[in-house]
């Protein structure tokens, strides 16, 4: 037995069909597992709103603290785990999954939510009839996948999950079909001799793993469920002389040799992984950050820092040698002054720097310098988010406003030249790329997820700007 892990080893219980006794096997396999390995925790939880696994193993008078619905809004799975009946743990189930479903972010979720959950032994998930997205989630999480089918239509309908695998280049071994709802009595005439073999020789026939268990009809366990007290009685204890108390036995040996089998259930490759990619994703943000200019190009003063202006722009030259941040004020007055000739020191309310304020939002801004028979120009153009080039125009690049006689150092030629080098510019074809960032979180544009998108908008501005 493998040792206290925090990590579960997934079960998941699916099939797009009703009626083939999902909820069945879910509740009465974690009630036989436990049996099998007092050690052994084990616990579920249901995808489905029916509430069958809070009346079969909730324990009257305990408070609940949370559900599945908690669950799946990031609270961690372990201390939603409730003590249930037979010893197996339950998270409570959940009337609003319905609602939840849109936040759920992709088909791994779930995987990252385990992978944190502090869930130890094994986990079993009953699903809904259908392959909605928590369903999704379920099958790629689990380390074992067992699919009830009971009929042909059944059969044919596991073929939606087998594809969503090949689609997503997932490993199949997970999934395996086990016959359910079997009427021994019914004999046929040929090769298969009864609804069991005829369907695990169709599985077969199909490239479906098929469990050599199966699970018979019984009007017993069929009573289990129905009856005047309203509750769900388990096979274990009320129907111990049925076929099918000893086919869930058999089952419930196989899990368990499976579960020893793997050291390494998904939960765990999955937080390697997990801690892998953030270890990387700090050491390239540190790196970044070490590279910044550490003060803005205009004013001087750090940034970003709390005594300093408002952090607006980020700024990194085509080959990434330079980048820093910029103060919102200062690279305002520069586009104010040199791009859009609205002229220096307009009152902050002046309705001129407010439609460009509003005209502005979200763009790119690129920086070029070109020489033309004149001398050298910059080449500044804007992009939207998306990378779109909404406008393209050149400046001259002089070092003084207002001509010869002015005092005054342009923005424009400071920022082109701190950053791309001097006149004539010695580094080729290089471009700056000024972008917008967050005031109240500058540095969050350098975390692995956010500079990824900024990388992808500037390969598509490069590939703009060179043509
Ligand atoms: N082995 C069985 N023998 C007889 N009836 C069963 C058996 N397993 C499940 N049932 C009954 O079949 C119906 C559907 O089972 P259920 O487990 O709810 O299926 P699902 O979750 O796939 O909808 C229920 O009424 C249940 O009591
Ligand atoms: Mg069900």
């Amino acid at each position: 037995m493998a040792a206290m892990t925090t990590y579960p080893y997934l079960v998941t219980i699916s099939s797009e069909k009703g009626g083939v006794g999902k909820t069945t096997l879910a509740t009465n396999l974690a009630i036989f597992l436990k049996a099998l390995n007092e050690e052994l925790p084990v616990s579920i939880l249901s995808f489905d709103n029916h509430f069958t696994v809070d009346k079969m193993f909730e324990i009257k008078g305990q408070p609940l603290r949370g559900d599945v619905a908690d669950f799946l809004g990031g609270a961690p799975g372990g201390e939603l785990l409730h003590t249930g009946q037979y010893g197996v743990n339950y998270i409570p189930s959940s009337k609003l999954l319905g609602d939840l479903k849109q936040s759920i972010k992709g088909t791994l979720a779930l995987a990252r939510l385990l992978a944190n959950s502090r869930i130890p032994g094994i986990l079993i998930i009953d699903t809904r009839p259908d392959l909605d997205i928590l369903t999704q989630n379920a099958l790629f999480a689990a380390d074992r996948v067992i699919i009830p089918v009971k009929d042909m239509a059944s059969l044919e309908n596991c073929r939606n999950i087998f594809d969503l695998f090949d689609k997503r280049g997932f490993d199949k071994k997970s999934l395996s079909l086990i016959p359910c709802l079997i009427d021994s009595r019914i004999k046929f005439d040929g090769p298969f001799q009864d609804q069991r073999s005829l369907l695990k020789a169709y599985a077969i026939n199909r490239g479906y793993r098929c469990l050599d268990t199966y699970i018979s009809k019984s009007p017993k366990v069929e009573s289990l469920s129905t009856n005047p007290s309203g509750k769900v009685y388990p096979i274990l204890t009320y129907a111990r002389s049925t076929e099918v108390y000893g086919q869930f036995a058999q089952l419930a040996r196989g899990v368990t040799q499976d579960f020893s089998a793997t050291p390494s259930p998904r939960a765990l490759l999955f937080r390697e992984w997990l801690a892998s990619e953030e270890a990387r994703g700090n050491e390239q943000f540190s790196a970044r950050r070490e590279g910044l200019r550490p003060d803005c190009l205009f004013c001087n003063r750090p940034v970003p820092h709390p005594t300093s202006g408002a952090v607006g722009y980020y700024f990194e030259s085509s080959d990434g040698a330079s980048c820093g941040f910029l103060e919102e004020h200062c690279f305002s007055e520069v586009l104010l002054a040199s791009i859009f000739n609205l002229g220096k020191g307009l009152p902050a309310d002046d309705p001129k720097r407010l439609m460009f304020k509003e005209a502005t939002r979200g763009s790119s801004f690129v920086f070029r310098q070109v020489g033309n028979g004149s001398g050298t120009m910059v080449e500044f153009s804007r992009f939207d988010g998306e990378g779109m080039q909404l406008l393209k125009k050149l400046y001259p690049l002089r070092e003084h406003e207002g001509g010869i006689l002015g005092r005054e150092r342009s923005g424009l030629y400071t920022l082109v030249t701190e950053t791309l080098g001097g006149h004539g510019g010695n580094r080729g074809d290089g471009f700056l790329m000024v972008h917008p960032v967050t005031p109240d979180r500058p540095e969050s544009i350098l975390l692995e997820e956010n500079y990824r998108d900024f990388a992808k908008l500037k390969k598509r501005i490069t590939v703009q700007v060179a043509g």
